[in-house]
């Protein structure tokens, strides 16, 4: 059997070449890392759970008509995903003040929003991921005028489809981030949804005891980071058959 080629390797993910020219496969590794690699854990089962949730999230938007990279789930830990040219920017909309934004502006965690706030984050570890202005983003050239109306309008649809989704289970969406590549399709480009959403890229409260659901969890000590992403997938219905070799969340269909 032929070794497959990688193409790229992350901090959470690896990405092969796919079975097709312009598909790639998507590894979701157990690797947990924060504060961009500072702290560094491996999470048994997170990268089962994460696969599951993600195919979950973006099958719902692809059903929608929200367009995203993913094609369909192979197996435990890798789903087939199309290949795209990745927008070097991370896209970030608050619906409650939290994280980076109550430590920058001095607002109060769990601080409602009045409107949805959308920032953008240049992509660049060595950087640290600086917050930048749609002026940065034209004058640097990292995306078009026309790509950031697009990227807007994309993360708009994604909060609004998210946070009903999380409403009708208890959980309030707080924040979350997503990427957008670049597909080519004949004389056309457009971006669509690609990488992951998952409790990895998003902040998850339950909404009766504000307990929090997402990799917070990991980056502040708050307990089992496996727990609580459990509880994400029990909730939405979907429960990975074994996570790992031995114990943890067990069935689904
Ligand atoms: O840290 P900050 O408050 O800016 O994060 C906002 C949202 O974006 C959070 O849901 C966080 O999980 C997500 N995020 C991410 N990857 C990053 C930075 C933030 O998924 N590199």
């Amino acid at each position: 059997m032929a070794r497959r080629r990688m193409v790229y390797e992350g901090k959470a993910k690896i990405l092969y070449e796919g079975p097709e020219p312009g598909t790639l496969i998507q590894f979701f590794k157990d690797d947990t890392t924060a504060g961009n690699g500072e702290k560094h854990a491996q999470i048994e089962g997170k990268g089962v759970l994460n696969n599951r949730l993600s195919e979950l999230f973006m099958t719902g938007l692809n059903n929608i008509g929200v367009p995203t990279h993913f094609i369909r789930r192979i197996n435990m830990r890798e789903q087939l995903v199309r290949a795209v040219e990745i927008v070097p920017l991370e896209i970030v909309v608050r619906n409650v003040a939290a994280g980076s934004m109550s430590k920058r502006l001095g607002i109060e965690e769990g601080t409602a929003l009045p409107r949805p706030i959308i920032e953008f984050y240049y992509k660049n570890d060595d950087l640290n991921d600086p917050i930048v202005s749609e002026e940065h983003i034209i004058a640097f050239g990292w995306a078009t005028q026309q790509d950031i109306d697009d990227m807007i309008s994309l993360a708009l649809r994604v909060n609004d489809f998210m946070s009903g989704m999380m409403m009708a289970v208890g959980i309030k969406l707080v924040d979350f981030k997503i990427e957008t590549g670049r597909v080519y399709e004949g004389d056309f480009q457009r971006l669509i949804v690609a990488d992951e959403i998952s409790p990895d890229s998003c902040r998850l409260w339950d909404i009766e005891t504000g307990q929090k659901l997402d990799k917070d969890v990991f980056r502040r000590d708050l307990g089992s980071l496996t727990d609580a992403y459990t509880e994400v997938a029990r909730r939405l219905g979907v429960m990975p058959r074994n996570t790992s070799s031995g114990s943890g969340p067990k069935l689904v269909h």
